[in-house]
């Protein structure tokens, strides 16, 4: 089998050994290997070592794992049940934050936010950060909100969505953030199935040019969630940050908004009637009238820490649990060392906190190391393509964390845009997401990094809980386009889809997946086991599978080579083709749907729909628009199909199945090599889906 990118320029060691960017951890190829090689064969002894130098534990564990790692040849149980420093004691926000003001950081800024406009920024100390957490864990206390309750969050990119993150977790709640994109249905939908009493959110937030009213989406979730006791509303429009600039440090918000919080009750006055017992309150005298100091709640290592929904392969959300020992000692771990961070460090990872990224690498791996995050409210193009640069400039930025699909978006404006800047402080470049291609790869690490700056491609996924493969900056070579090698205690397998059989041999494509098990795997699915063992650990016995195609080449790295699933990468958010389907369908203007997803240059995939109106509605005005609109209020705005086309029917096989291979090629215009289509039901359908592409033009 050829590499999929054999081509590719070797960046050779005079980046890697370069004494300025020595990693602090390792020394070098060597070290590294040891150390692999002790995390797969005793992963006893390195789990038990990393835990306890990583984490302050109230009570020590008694056993690293259920599954002997001592054996190098230990699997992944069948039923995915794995338990990790089971009898260890401990409390992720008092990792996150009280130990570092214990030790004497408290006036280090643990969170440095940006909000939408340029400049404006905030500045929260980890001393700070302790006070409005403890308020957040007493107002939620004050609520009855005990130990295993799931939160639901659903707010901007702002520190008080991490104070309801961290607060959460210091009372043993579990944190469940809903991207703030997302529809009412959609949160709706996360909100019942985690029967949540207490919904945290904002009024509204600013993203770009654009300013979103959250309240509309809120109340048309309520009015289906009946079960839901508390509101707790944060006046994001009322900004006491000014416009001009000035940093203010340590801002605590304790001013006082009940003229504002009178009006939204107003607003919501007929929620209140329909129930009677749903109460809002204004997050800032919310959490204002409480005591800053709240104990924190001894929590088991294998208690949930939080729950986080992500698309799979069917139209149902699945809400991933993930726990705390495990998950801190690998978040810590791995934001360590591949991210070669120092104690002065500035570190921004540019992702949203309603997704996994978000929670591994902006809030608990940096907050447990006692990095000071970056969190970025804003898009890379506003006001102007030059916004990662002048924050890059304006914080002296080290580590940057970013998608591809970003660094797509911001090549296409050239170098120039980028040379104004100075980023000589950058160190480390992180991607993740989705693959990065060389030509994306050798931009960034040229352009941006001006070749002094390792390119972690991290490659990970919602169920790791934390980056599986990726080079160790400075220290393994890099391959650009490849996620390269396996992190500690990660052992990697590609099985043969065919014989479910591991490929040993090198130079080889096959199915990803882990065969050992590590800390930060997910433990579960809210409310449904069974789909957990059936999605991650039956396709391949005693492995976890990821989801994902993969190529080893002969030097042993890895290339993803992208989803096997129906599940899609649109600007590196993934979303599910059948969940979009769901949504069309549910419109109850179509016989039959199908999404599927096209490569696209700057979003990587775009979403394309062949929709078949049910009789008398192929005519109607606007289906089109509806359909998408559909989706939009339904799933969210990032789901809506690029081009949706209205056809007579779908290519399926005698057995009824769409044939999807074929709806990719006609999409892709690529009517001339459709294969063989022998098993379809009926091959005219095919010349009358080709017409209407055809006529409405290429896909965007
Ligand atoms: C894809 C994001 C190639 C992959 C952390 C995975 C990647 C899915 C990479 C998970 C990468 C993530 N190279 N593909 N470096 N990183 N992916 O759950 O298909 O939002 O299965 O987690 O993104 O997406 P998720």
């Amino acid at each position: 089998m050829e590499a999929p990118c054999s081509n590719l320029l070797h960046i050779q060691d005079s980046v890697t050994h370069d004494p300025v960017h020595a990693h602090p951890l390792l020394q070098d190829m060597d070290s590294y290997r040891k150390m692999y090689n002790e995390s797969i064969k005793d992963g006893n002894a390195f789990w038990k070592r990393m835990a306890e130098e990583l984490l302050t534990w109230f009570r020590p564990f008694e056993r690293v794992c259920n599954v002997d790692l001592s054996d190098e040849d230990c699997a992944i149980p069948e039923d995915g049940c794995v338990s990790w420093f089971e009898g260890g004691r401990l409390n992720a926000c008092y990792n996150a934050v009280d130990r570092h003001v214990i030790n004497g950081r408290g006036k280090k800024v643990a969170l440095l936010h940006e909000a939408n406009e340029v400049g404006v920024c905030r500045k929260v100390t980890f001393e700070t950060l302790l006070k409005c957490v403890s308020q957040v864990a007493n107002a939620l206390l004050s609520m009855s909100v005990r130990k295993g309750e799931v939160v639901t969050i659903y707010m901007p990119m702002i520190p008080e969505t991490v104070y309801c993150m961290l607060g959460c977790a210091r009372i043993g709640a579990v944190a469940n953030l809903v991207f703030s994109g997302f529809s009412s249905s959609a949160l709706a939908t996360r909100l019942q199935s985690t029967r949540s009493r207490v919904l945290l959110t904002a009024d509204r937030l600013n993203r770009g040019n654009r300013l979103v009213e959250l309240m509309p989406v809120v109340k048309d979730a309520l009015l289906v969630c009946p079960h839901v006791e508390y509101c707790v509303v944060y006046q994001n429009s009322d900004q006491s940050v000014p416009r001009d600039g000035l940093e203010i440090a340590d801002q605590l918000t304790c001013q006082s908004h009940s003229s504002a919080l009178s009006d939204l009750s107003n607003s919501m006055a007929g929620i209140v009637q329909n129930f009677h017992h749903l109460i809002f309150y204004d997050f800032t005298e919310w959490m204002g009238k409480e005591r800053m100091y709240c104990p924190c709640e001894w929590m088991d290592s294998e208690d949930p820490l939080f729950v986080l929904y992500t698309s799979g392969s069917t139209g149902k959300p699945k809400g991933m649990i993930h726990t705390t020992g495990g998950y801190l000692v690998y978040a810590s771990l791995t934001h360590k060392y591949l991210f070669k961070v120092r104690e002065d460090d500035v570190y921004a990872c540019m992702t949203d906190l309603g997704w996994i990224t978000g929670h591994t690498y902006v809030v608990w791996g940096p907050l447990l190391n006692g990095t000071t995050t970056c969190m970025f409210e804003s898009t890379p193009l506003y006001p102007n393509p030059c916004r990662y640069w002048d924050f890059v400039q304006r914080y002296k930025v080290n580590i940057f964390y970013t998608a591809p699909t970003a660094i797509r978006a911001l090549m296409k404006y050239g170098e120039s845009e980028v040379s104004k800047y100075d980023l000589s402080t950058l160190r480390v470049l992180g991607t993740v997401g989705e693959p990065i291609s060389p030509s994306a790869w050798e931009w960034y690490y040229r352009v941006v990094g001006k070749g002094k700056c390792s390119i972690v491609d991290s490659y990970w996924m919602t169920e790791s809980g934390g980056i599986l493969l990726a080079p160790i900056p400075g220290v393994t070579p890099m391959k650009p386009g490849s996620c390269c090698l396996p992190f500690f205690g990660i052992k990697p397998a590609l099985i043969d889809p065919n014989t479910g059989d591991e490929l040993t041999s090198k130079g080889i494509k096959g199915v990803m997946c882990v065969s050992k098990p590590w800390p930060s795997m997910a433990r579960g699915m809210h409310g449904d086991y069974k789909r957990f063992v059936c999605t991650y650990f039956e396709p391949y016995r005693r492995h976890f599978f990821t989801g994902d195609g993969a190529y080893l080449d002969k030097d042993g790295y890895f290339w993803i080579t992208g989803r096997l699933d129906d599940v899609i990468n649109v600007s590196g958010h993934r979303l599910s083709t059948a969940e979009i389907e769901a949504s069309l369908a549910s419109h109850g203007t179509c016989t039959d749907v199908a999404v599927i997803g096209i490569p696209h240059d700057i979003k990587g995939q775009s979403i394309c729909a062949f929709c078949v109106p049910k009789r008398g509605y192929e005519f109607q005005e606007n289906l089109t628009f509806e359909l998408c609109q559909h989706v939009r209020r339904t799933i969210a705005s990032m789901a809506m199909p690029d081009k949706l086309y209205l056809v007579p029917a779908l290519p399926k096989t005698r057995s009824g199945k769409v044939m999807r291979r074929l709806l990719r090629k006609i999409a892709a215009f690529e009517f001339d090599s459709l294969g063989d289509i022998s098993t379809l039901a009926e091959a005219e359908v095919i010349d009358q889906i080709i017409s209407v592409v055809r006529r409405q033009g290429g896909h965007k």
